[in-house]
């Protein structure tokens, strides 16, 4: 599997639980190949996969939705955006800028385009950028991404992308961040806390990705500490949620979920300082 390929799982995911998830538009990347490829993954690793995923998008649907409001719009600007649709969930007063590898924001862009001339997709304000995390410096980061941003306050979402990155390229991320963000922008941010490692469907993760891996891509399998964000200098920790957690508020017709038996992911909101 390609990391791009994750993206339209993670796409699928949110489709399978529109109602949990909100995204009303998630439907639209649908395809074969990806269809193809989630009923083993739902057997393999943990059935729970795609409501979980649906939950994680509707914690930060809720979150941006609330802070654009309040502040009339702003930028949201979506690092590893893959095949996300926030720009639609969104009001139009909110400006998105996605970012990914260049394979990914080509496809996006081009489909986006289409639908958005055809009617499938209302009109909004989207800026693409082709970025490598690991690649790219943080000089190159700043300076690309900077003049792309018109509007304030600025929200920084970078959702399903550090596991795939390591510690180095991950605190290049967040000095990116603090160097784009004023008093009050916020940044949403997923990870898995180091015990996740300890539970048997995550290793049945690790499994998966490595027997899995048909490409040159470097994945890394990264867990990241609450204290990270705790400490993270020049932002405050604001929220923290698990998806076992969201699962209570936004899924209460679900069959409960077992923690221990789930892919707890873990979400964070921050604010500038
Ligand atoms: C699991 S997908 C999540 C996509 C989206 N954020 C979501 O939640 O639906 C991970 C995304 O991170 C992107 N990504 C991973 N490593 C990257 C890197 N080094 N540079 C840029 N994007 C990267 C992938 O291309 C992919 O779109």
């Amino acid at each position: 599997m390609q990391i791009h390929e994750t993206a339209f799982v993670v796409s699928t995911y949110r489709s399978m639980y529109e109602t949990v998830s909100q995204d009303h538009f998630a439907k639209l990347w649908n395809n074969p190949k990806t269809d193809a490829l989630i009923p083993n993954i739902l057997k393999t690793i943990s059935k729970d996969e795609a409501l979980l995923h649906a939950l994680r998008n509707r914690f930060f649907y809720e979150f941006m939705t609330s802070y654009f409001e309040k502040h009339g719009g702003g930028t949201l600007v979506n690092f590893g955006a893959g095949f996300s649709m926030y720009q639609f969930q969104l009001s139009e007063q909110v400006n998105t800028i996605e970012i990914d590898k260049k394979d990914i924001i080509d496809h996006k862009k081009d489909r986006i385009d289409q639908w958005m001339n055809n009617g499938a997709l209302p009109k909004r304000n989207i800026e693409y950028l082709a970025l490598d995390f690991n690649e790219d410096s943080e000089a190159q980061m700043v300076s690309t991404l900077k003049p792309l941003i018109r509007k304030a306050p600025i929200f920084i979402l970078v959702e399903g992308v550090l596991f795939f990155l390591d510690q180095k390229t991950c605190d290049k991320l967040f000095s990116v961040f603090a160097k784009l963000q004023k008093k009050g922008d916020c940044i949403g941010s997923v990870s898995y806390l180091p015990e996740v490692e300890d539970t048997k469907v995550y290793k049945r993760l690790l499994h998966y990705f490595d027997s899995n891996n048909d490409t040159e891509d470097p994945f890394s399998h990264q867990t990241t500490p609450q204290k990270y964000y705790e400490n993270l200098d020049g932002y405050q920790l604001l929220e923290a949620a698990d998806g076992f957690g969201l699962s209570k508020v936004y899924a209460k017709a679900h069959e409960a979920l077992i923690k221990k038996e789930i892919l707890n992911e873990s979400m964070y909101i921050l604010q500038r300082s």
